[in-house]
């Protein structure tokens, strides 16, 4: 907790403001003469570390005086945050990329960037400056706080500008943020991933893992609670080894008990756990503390000790299903989500089995299944025990039936249950219907009006279907 925030973050935090300031100069004079602000627009692919870096681009766009606009093609800067967690989030960028090339040549004053995860291995970049020539900066995630600089540099230069760190530098506090102001929000306790899972590119697009302070994660829950956010979630790629780079001694389960003081919050949730880190430690902090829900997302990735094996993963079927067993019993209305990869090199008829059987025993409430995505620069990539791609559709569809009709098995038993939902909003579809979530995380949708948003309501399941369920508030 003694740690204070470092002089070079504060340094390049000053450096930044008089770039900012700037552009800033230059966008107002624009503005005199156009009559309107310059626009930007942001797409952003993959997890809630890239959108956390787009809250911070943001942040720092509107302070250099430019509007946000949802319309691309009325832009005069694009920006790609790119994820390459799977081959097909890398697809859509680049087939977006391909769209933009007429854009440019309507708009050649217009300024084409892509950043985050993509731009951190080397082929991309190649591909992007053979293939991409209309694109105008190229920047990765870890010299995001550089931003102000890069385009300030890209706006005065005719060739493509690229600048990519192959390794973090210490986390920057301090940047503006803009965020869309909701119900729920998400904070970010620790950057990177240590455990290089042979499947996996994160550990190379994000670097090593570092924790945030705890004093300044919770000066910024407390900001967000006092902006009318109800919901936390924490955030990390492994949630469960916070702390480890300090040496207090201090713990996730310490923050989680923290933030649970903070008055006004009513919810916190958490992600990601890995199994071989979560400590009774926190699933006592889950039984104990009021505002933790009663969700757990560990994800298993395989239910066969093989497979566990080849990807890394640091523990086996059965140290799984203990951790199961304990949960279930220190917290019995838990639900527990996974994340599941099918395909994986090498894996066999009964590796599937096992992970179907092991599906059945723990009994999830929700499960993101994955095909194996090949990725460039990972272990497994040079396996040469590669799964036939019909053979893992196939056993993708095999494993999506199972836990579909576990769901859809566990959702019709809540029927006529009166279940705790904060409303987080109107249905896209139907404006008559809120929806909102359970502590366990399902999703409930209800008849009612816009004045609930926001608000911890009582809700009666009326009618559950196989994803979602409806019900009617009761007063
Ligand atoms: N740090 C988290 C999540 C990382 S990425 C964790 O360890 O759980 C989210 C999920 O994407 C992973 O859990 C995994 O199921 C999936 N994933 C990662 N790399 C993949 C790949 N190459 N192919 C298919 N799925 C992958
Ligand atoms: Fe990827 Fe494994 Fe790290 Fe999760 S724990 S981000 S799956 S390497
Ligand atoms: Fe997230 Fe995708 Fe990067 S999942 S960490 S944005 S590779």
């Amino acid at each position: 907790m003694e740690r204070k925030q470092s002089t070079p973050s504060t340094d390049i935090i000053l450096k930044n403001q008089l770039i900012i300031e700037d552009i800033r100069r230059i966008n107002q004079e624009y503005q005199l003469k156009k009559k309107r602000n310059k626009k930007f627009n942001i797409t952003t692919y993959g997890c809630q570390m890239n959108e956390h870096d787009s809250e911070k681009l943001k942040g720092m766009l509107c302070q250099m005086g430019y509007d946000e606009t949802d319309k691309r093609e009325n832009s005069d800067l694009v920006i790609f945050n790119t994820c390459c967690v799977r081959e097909n989030a890398e697809l859509k960028v680049y087939g977006n990329l391909g769209h933009l090339k007429s854009f440019k040549r309507k708009n050649p004053n217009a300024i084409i960037a892509v950043c985050g995860c993509m731009m951190q291995q080397e082929h991309v970049v190649k591909e992007i400056k053979k293939t991409y020539k209309h694109v105008d900066l190229v920047f990765g995630t870890h010299n995001i706080h550089n931003f102000p600089k890069l385009l300030s540099q890209a706006m005065n230069s005719d060739n493509m500008l690229v600048d990519v760190w192959d390794s973090e530098g210490e986390i920057i506090e301090g940047l503006p943020v803009i965020r869309k102001l909701d119900v729920k929000a998400f904070v970010n306790i620790m950057y990177g991933c240590n455990n290089f899972c042979t499947y996996c590119i994160v550990p190379y697009t994000r670097g090593r893992e570092r924790s945030r302070d705890p004093e300044v994660i919770l000066s910024e829950v407390k900001d967000l609670v006092a902006d009318g956010v109800k919901e936390i979630t924490l955030l990390g790629q492994n949630v469960n080894s916070y702390g480890n780079t300090f040496d207090n001694g201090y713990t996730f389960a310490d923050l989680l008990k923290a933030v649970n003081e903070i008055e006004g919050l009513e919810r916190i949730r958490f992600m990601t756990s890995h199994p071989k880190d979560i400590s009774d430690d926190v699933i006592d902090a889950i039984a104990e503390c009021e505002k933790l829900c009663e969700h757990v997302h560990l994800p298993v990735q395989s239910g066969s000790n093989n497979m566990l094996k080849a990807m890394n993963r640091k523990y086996t079927r059965e140290h799984y299903l203990d951790l199961i067993r304990k949960i279930k019993t220190k917290v019995p209305n838990a639900t527990i989500s996974t994340d599941l990869i099918i395909g994986f090199p090498g894996e066999t008829d009964q590796d599937i089995e096992d992970t179907i059987d092991l599906i059945k025993e723990v009994e999830y409430d929700a499960s993101y299944t994955f095909i194996y995505s090949v990725r460039t620069g990972t272990p497994a990539a040079e396996y040469d025990n590669q799964i036939d791609e019909k053979v893992k559709h196939e056993r993708f569809e095999k494993v999506l039936n199972v836990i579909n009709d576990i769901i859809s098995r566990k959702n019709k038993t809540l029927k006529d249950e009166v279940l705790e939902i904060l409303v987080e909003g109107q249905s896209s579809k139907d404006k008559t219907i809120l929806t909102g979530r359970t502590r366990g995380f399902r999703t409930v949708n209800f008849p009612g009006d816009e004045s609930d948003i926001g608000k911890l309501v009582k809700v009666k399941i009326t009618n559950p279907r196989s994803f979602s369920l409806m019900g009617e508030k009761v007063e």
